[in-house]
């Protein structure tokens, strides 16, 4: 069977009270229109088209990686009149699928089951019951048939007790679907061209209205404001923690973690409260990850402890790595093999050599480290002149005394030793001290001013 994807995304979303199109508001780290745009790919579809309309420059430049089809849809005339747009690019063979860019955590398992049960003398449609059906569109049944779609505003006071409501998520036949798409008119309440209306006029053409339901109500739940947003987002979150739980990984509190993109983890690691982990993060066994973590684009290998309210950003971290408490890890950080990053320390496009120790109040920016160098307490790469960046390099087994700035372009020798409150501005001797300063000297009988 050959699949085509309708997503209509051209509403408004007046109720966002935002200038981004309702799609473009993210859920777990991606815009919603992504998340049914992955599901579609998971259904392995022929093409994807995407109806849009207000503000949609913006929404195809964001999505540009996306591989669909972009329609237009100029006035919002009703969801018939979006497919509308789309169906004349879809091959009439295809089976299609109509699904919507605001109706982000619908299951591919539930969309396969609904497409199997298309053929060509029948209309496979997705329905839910619901305690509170106010606003959808009532399921009409005669001896159990579906018979119509009629909507909460079209609908008599006996339909609207009729709690089995239509999800909107539909697959049938293309070739079908535009012949019935110009067969419907809006000649209703709303004035609109209801997609609905097809559920009457296939039945009137002997067609079947084959239904099924979603194993959970959440995933044909709609955002139309940021309440129901958030709450969505909840429901993700957990369903994210809760596969990383299956997966062997502890978890002080599943409430508080947040997934914004990919999280790979290996087992008996460990998350603490507040972490927010985005894009593609991954992240070995036995790791521990301290509160208030932010790691985002990075990896980290077996066995590392991630001290609490970290920050780290495209960086790469070996095994048993230690890290923090707060210390903020820049792009193009690589901490090798046991190497230590302690408290306040900084470190940006910086490789650190294997046992190599920067452990307080520190800046390493554009520096190459090698294996066990000692870095002392408020060393600082002076990286940048004011117009360029210049590496520094420190060779293996070197120590770098307390409060010393390496003016780069600078190389420190092998096991060379700087002294404390150095300013290093040529390049110094293997297995030497160096160092520049001032000998110490005393004035005795030293007055200090008083005030006047
Ligand atoms: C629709 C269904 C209703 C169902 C409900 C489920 C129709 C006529 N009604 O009602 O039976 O219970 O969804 O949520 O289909 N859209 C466009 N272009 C348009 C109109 C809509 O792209 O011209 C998109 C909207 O962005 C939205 C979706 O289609 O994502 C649904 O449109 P909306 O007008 O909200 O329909 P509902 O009244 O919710
Ligand atoms: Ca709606």
């Amino acid at each position: 069977m050959n699949l085509s994807v309708v997503i209509l995304a051209a509403g408004q979303g007046t109720r966002m009270k935002s200038a981004m199109p309702k799609v473009m508001h993210k859920l777990a780290g991606l815009p919603m229109l992504e998340h049914v745009y992955l599901r579609s790919l998971e259904l392995s579809a022929n093409d994807i088209h995407i109806v849009y309309g207000h503000g949609g420059e913006h929404l195809q430049e964001y999505c540009r990686d996306f591989d669909v089809e972009w329609v237009l849809q100029d006035v919002q005339l009703g969801t018939a009149h979006a497919v509308q747009q789309a169906s004349p690019h879809v091959n009439d063979e295809h089976v299609v699928l109509i699904l919507y860019g605001d109706i982000p955590l619908i299951k591919s398992h539930t969309l396969t089951k609904l497409i199997e049960c298309v053929t060509a003398e029948s209309i496979s449609l997705l329905t839910i019951k619901l305690e509170d059906p106010t606003g959808y569109g009532r399921i009409i049944r005669v001896d159990n048939e579906v018979v119509a779609i009629v909507e909460h505003k079209d609908a008599t006071d006996k339909q609207r007790q009729i709690k089995e409501v239509n999800t909107g998520i539909m697959a049938l036949e293309a070739g079908y679907l535009n012949q019935c798409l110009h067969r419907i008119d809006n000649n209703n309440v709303q004035g609109e061209y209801y997609l609905t209306d097809i559920i009457a006029l296939a039945v009137h053409d002997g067609k079947k209205i084959i239904t099924s339901q979603p194993d959970n109500a959440y995933e044909v739940e709609g955002v139309n404001d940021r309440i129901q947003l958030a709450k969505l987002e909840r429901i993700k979150q957990q369903e994210q923690v809760d596969a990383i739980m299956m997966q062997g990984v502890t978890v002080a509190d599943p409430a508080r973690v947040d997934i914004r993109g990919k999280l790979t983890i290996g087992n008996d690691s460990f998350i603490d409260i507040n972490c927010i982990f985005e894009g593609k993060v991954t992240i070995g066994r036995n790791v521990s990850i301290g509160s208030g973590c932010v790691i985002s684009e990075s990896s980290i290998g077996d066995g590392a402890v991630i001290k609490p309210y970290s920050v780290i950003e495209q960086a790469v971290i070996a095994n048993n790595v230690e890290v923090g408490p707060f210390a903020r890890l820049r792009p193009g950080t690589l901490l090798k093999e046991n190497s230590k990053v302690g408290n306040f320390v900084e470190v940006k496009n910086t490789q650190l050599g294997s046992g190599s120790k920067a452990n307080h109040l520190t800046y390493l920016g554009d520096a190459d480290i090698g294996s066990d160098v000692n870095i002392g307490a408020g060393t600082i790469t002076c990286n940048y002149d004011g117009a360029n960046k210049h590496k520094t390099v420190i060779l293996d087994g070197a120590f770098i005394g307390s409060d010393t700035q390496l003016v780069a372009p600078v190389k420190v020798g092998k096991n060379s030793t700087i002294g404390a409150g150095s300013t290093i501005t040529r390049d110094t001797e293997d297995d030497a001290l160096t160092l520049s300063r001032t000998e110490q000297k005393t004035i005795t009988g030293w007055t200090r001013p008083t005030k006047k």
